[in-house]
């Protein structure tokens, strides 16, 4: 192999493998290799999962720094053109974490890993025996000095964070900004130096979030990041790191990922409410066994899979999608709406249920699935109302409830997905299951690429 001479901007990672001996820093152990080992090589991604099955060791470059790589050498440069030596560490993926197990696909893996990857999530952030939240860290601020929390994100992160908006405005009684990062970045917006911003990334490493907690930062703010990669560029630039503790996300389209988001920002809602003096010690403790309840729920929740892999030949014969949801349901049909879309390439679009008569109702004909995300909660009547208008305009629509809502709903499903009764606060957690399977199985029955949907990349770390 020539020589590559390389400008990283856009790729932070940088994977050895050593043939043996001690791991040194990059640079040495690249003359190490060159004089001892046949066969080595060196690697270079974007995205530390991606070289999970080669390398021993990684080493994260900096922003500008470069890097001459041969098979058997390589040296890093900083921006001045200087040797630069960056720390090399052990690589945390493995070939094992990287096989899809008995699973077809990543995705589908990754869909039933989260009664698992969400409970260890929820023990980071939750003391379960005290029943009482309790964060790994003792955060830099104090809630009550927080005039305005501002979230970020983009995608799926995003909706995550949308979620979060119901939760610390109700719990917490705070006001909450929700923005995408790529329109943050530029609308300047007024910021309040010492309110707190918070950025959601499963990757760590998307560029306009990673763009819009730098220019927070300057603003004063105290910044916070909800991240799965605890050694990616927006976890190491927060003032806080929140680790999601989903496991690498392979597949491209975020599940574990989200469902672990929800679970940090939940337990960070409930702290907030907490220290604001919004819950008592009971609200608390009533809250937090809604939590500890959540893994077993999800678990209940992916048995609704054979019903749902039918549902999905069904689906995939439809140009368009429409999702409903109110409340905290709102954001989850935008969830389950960009799923089917980047998954199956199904043109979906989620809307607030309330919503409806305001255009959307215009699509709405016998050729129209409409999928309703409705617990029976305190906004249950208001959707069904929506519903019935969905019935009069003869939509086929797929109904998300518990046995409650499926017994309540006045009008007549083509399918109900009955999931597992729970109380309303955090029910997104559970009903983003079946908006998993259904993407996920409809993409199967189309033959799309599941794991790798096209024009997508897992770190989006241009803009
Ligand atoms: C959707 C999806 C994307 C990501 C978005 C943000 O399934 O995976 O929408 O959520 O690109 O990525 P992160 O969370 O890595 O910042």
């Amino acid at each position: 192999m020539g020589e590559i001479d390389l400008r990283v901007r856009d790729c932070r990672h940088f994977g050895t493998r050593c043939g043996r001996g001690p791991t040194r820093r990059f640079a040495e152990a690249a003359d190490y290799r060159g004089s001892e080992s046949a066969g080595v090589a060196t690697y270079l991604d974007s995205d530390a999962i991606a070289l999970a099955p080669f390398p021993d060791t990684i080493t994260y470059l900096e922003d500008d720094d470069w890097a001459v790589l041969t098979r058997k050498t390589s040296v890093i440069f900083n921006a001045q053109g200087a040797v630069a030596h960056r720390e090399v560490v052990k690589s945390g993926g493995s070939s094992f974490l990287v096989k899809t197990a008995n699973y077809r696909h990543f995705m589908a893996k990754e869909i039933h890993a989260q009664p698992e990857v969400v409970g260890h999530t929820l023990r980071r952030y939750v003391d379960v025996a005290a029943e009482r939240i309790a964060l790994p860290q003792r955060l830099p601020f104090d809630f009550n000095d927080i005039g305005r929390i501002s979230i970020t994100g983009c995608g799926s992160s995003s909706y995550a964070g949308y979620v979060a908006k119901y939760w610390f405005e109700r719990l917490a009684r705070v006001p909450v900004e929700l923005d995408v990062a790529s329109e943050f970045r530029y609308r300047e917006a007024p910021l309040r130096k010492g309110d707190l911003a918070i950025f959601i990334s499963q990757s760590g490493e998307t560029a306009d979030t990673l763009a819009a907690l730098r220019y927070v930062k300057a603003q004063g703010l105290h910044t916070l990041s909800v991240v799965n990669v605890p050694t990616s560029a927006i976890a190491r630039e927060s003032e806080t790191m929140l680790q999601t503790l989903a496991g690498p996300q392979i597949g491209v389209a975020s599940t574990k990922a989200f469902t672990c988001q929800l679970m940090v920002l939940a337990a960070l809602a409930v702290a907030a409410g907490k220290s604001r003096g919004e819950l008592s010690d009971a609200e608390e403790t009533r809250l937090v066994q809604r939590l500890i309840e959540i893994p077993r729920l999800m678990a209940t929740a992916l048995a609704t899979e054979p019903q749902i892999e039918k549902l999905a030949r069904d689906m995939a014969k439809c140009r368009n999608v429409v999702y409903l949801g109110r409340g905290t349901s709102f954001p989850l049909a935008l969830e389950g709406a960009l799923k089917l879309k980047e998954i199956s390439c199904v043109h979906a679009e989620g809307y607030a249920a309330g919503e409806l008569k305001h255009g959307p109702i215009a699509l709405i004909d016998e050729t129209m699935p409409v999928v309703v995300i409705a617990p029976y909660d305190g906004v249950f009547e208001k959707t069904v109302s929506n519903m019935q208008e969905v019935a009069a305009r003869g939509g086929n629509i797929i109904l998300m409830t518990d046995a409650k809502g499926a017994r309540e709903a006045i009008v007549d499903p083509l399918v109900t997905i009955v999931l597992p009764d729970m109380p309303a606060t955090f029910t997104p957690m559970v009903y983003d299951i079946p908006m998993q399977l259904l993407a996920y199985h409809t993409a199967v029955v189309m033959g799309t690429n599941v794991d790798q949907p096209r024009n997508l990349a897992k770190a989006v770390t241009v803009e």
